[in-house]
C-alpha cells in the first residue's frame, strides 16, 4: 500500500512537471516563442556543422577515418530530416531577433523540404561511399554532400560568407 502511494505521488510530481513545462510555453509572448524557435533551429544547424567539421578536415588532407566519416554523415542525414520542422515556425514578423534566415522561407516551405531531403540523401550516399573504406570513392560523394548546404543557404540565408 505504501509503495502504491509512493508510486501515485511520484506520478503526480511527474505530471505536474509536464504541466509546468506546457504552461511555461503558453505564458510566452509571441516574440519569446519566435526567439525560442530561432534558438532551436540555430542549435540544429550548429550540430550539423559540428558533425561536418571532421569530414571537411579529411577532405582537406587530414587522415581519412572511414568510420568517423560514415558515422557523422549518418548523423547529419538524420538531423537533416528535422530541418523542415525547425523551420516550420514563421519568425519573419520579429525584426529584433537575430537571424540569417530570409523571409522567403515561409513562402517556400515545400522547397525547404526538397532541399532538406537532398541533404539527407547526399549525406547517406556519402556515408555509403565512406563505408567502403575507399577515400577516393568517399571524396567522389563529398562534393554533392557538401554542396547541399550552400544549395539551401544561397537561396534562403543572408549572404554573409
Ligand atoms: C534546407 C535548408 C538548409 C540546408 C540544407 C542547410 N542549411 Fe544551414 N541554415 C539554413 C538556414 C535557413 C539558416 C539560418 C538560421 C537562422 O539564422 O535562423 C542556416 C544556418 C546555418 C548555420 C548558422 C547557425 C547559427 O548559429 O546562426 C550553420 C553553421 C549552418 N547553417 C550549417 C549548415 C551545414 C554545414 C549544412 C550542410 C551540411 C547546412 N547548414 C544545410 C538552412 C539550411
Amino acid at each position: 500500500m505504501k509503495k502504491v502511494l509512493l508510486l501515485v505521488s511520484a506520478l503526480c510530481v511527474a505530471a505536474s512537471g509536464t504541466l509546468f513545462i506546457a504552461s511555461a510555453q503558453n505564458d510566452m509572448t509571441p516574440e519569446e516563442r519566435a526567439a525560442a524557435a530561432v534558438d532551436q533551429r540555430k542549435a540544429l544547424f550548429k550540430t550539423i556543422r559540428f558533425n561536418l567539421i571532421p569530414i571537411a578536415g579529411m577532405a582537406q588532407g587530414a587522415p581519412f577515418d572511414a568510420e568517423v566519416a560514415e558515422r557523422n554523415a549518418r548523423r547529419i542525414a538524420s538531423i537533416a530530416s528535422m530541418i523542415p520542422e525547425v523551420l516550420a515556425q514563421d519568425t519573419s514578423d520579429f525584426d529584433d531577433i537575430e537571424t540569417t534566415a530570409l523571409d522567403s522561407i515561409w513562402d517556400n516551405l515545400d522547397d525547404i523540404g526538397v532541399k532538406a531531403q537532398a541533404l539527407e540523401d547526399n549525406a547517406n550516399a556519402f556515408a555509403d561511399a565512406a563505408s567502403t573504406g575507399d577515400f577516393g570513392q568517399a571524396m567522389g560523394a563529398f562534393r554533392a554532400f557538401g554542396g547541399s548546404c550552400g544549395n539551401c543557404h544561397d537561396t534562403y540565408r543572408v549572404d554573409n560568407d
